[in-house]
């Protein structure tokens, strides 16, 4: 199989990374941001057009609210210190995730992200931020029934490729190869419906020691895999 053209990533593990040095959890985050920028700038180098990143879930609320402060401030940090170069880069920087109940700054922030980023053609990079996947369908499945209240749908028009373009991701192509760090293994709320036919690669590294290397060895294991959709591979076809 050749190079996945979208990689899903959720960058677990900043805590224990933190913790294991005996440093604040929000070193860890830190660390995890110098990390994304290193993953960034491989993917484009693997020739990856797309890259999802986990970056803040709508469950992360429930943190301590200074851990919620820190993960805000480094979003804004973020964006104000490598829009430039990602810009240059060609990077086109979308955003999912319910940007209703954030702060305006950060809304405007990442406003100015997608608008100064919208004609780069070179790679696309897509912060979940304030994303759940199960509120992403509720919010989506809210928008259609008013639509449907309204008289100006039917529901006989709801089907699954009618529903996949009211998500976030209208017009982006499902992962084909999703990554967790840190070892769980499990998706939580991360891209459900989107994820239905990827590949799954879980690292045991934390987030923070993601280099390059990881990157190329998931996408390697990934090359190694048959990707069937539902159907039969092609060598069993005319048995
Ligand atoms: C999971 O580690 C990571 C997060 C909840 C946030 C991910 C954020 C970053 C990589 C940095 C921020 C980047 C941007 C662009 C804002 P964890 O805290 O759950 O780690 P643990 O499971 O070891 O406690």
């Amino acid at each position: 199989m050749t190079t996945p053209a979208h990689v899903a990533i959720i960058m677990d593990g900043n805590g224990r990374w933190a913790k294991a040095r005996g440093l604040p959890r929000v070193a860890g985050h830190r660390a995890g941001v110098e990390a994304l920028r290193n993953a960034v700038r491989a993917a484009g180098d693997l020739g990856i057009s797309w890259l999802t990143v986990y970056a803040f879930s709508s469950e992360n609320w429930s943190r301590p609210k200074s851990e919620v402060t820190d993960l805000m401030g480094l979003l804004k940090l973020f964006i104000r210190r490598d829009l430039a170069e990602l810009h240059n880069a060609g990077v086109r920087v979308r955003v999912i995730g319910d940007r209703v109940t954030l702060q305006p700054d950060i809304r405007n922030l990442l406003e100015e992200a997608e608008s100064l980023t919208a004609g780069n053609t070179s790679m696309n990079l897509v912060i979940a931020f304030n994303y759940g996947g199960r509120d992403e369908i509720a919010r989506a499945a809210r928008r259609i029934a008013e639509a449907v209240e309204r008289g100006e749908l039917s529901s006989n028009d709801v089907t699954a490729e009618f529903l996949d373009e009211q998500l976030d991701t209208a017009g982006m192509p499902d992962p084909d190869l999703v990554i967790r760090t840190s070892g769980e293994i499990r998706l939580s709320n991360f891209l459900p419906w989107q994820s239905a036919y990827s590949e799954l690669v879980f690292l045991p590294c934390f987030w923070p020691d993601f280099t390059r290397e990881h990157l190329a060895e998931a996408v390697r294991e990934y090359t190694g895999r048959e990707r069937r959709f539902g159907g039969l591979a092609e060598r069993d076809i005319a048995l």
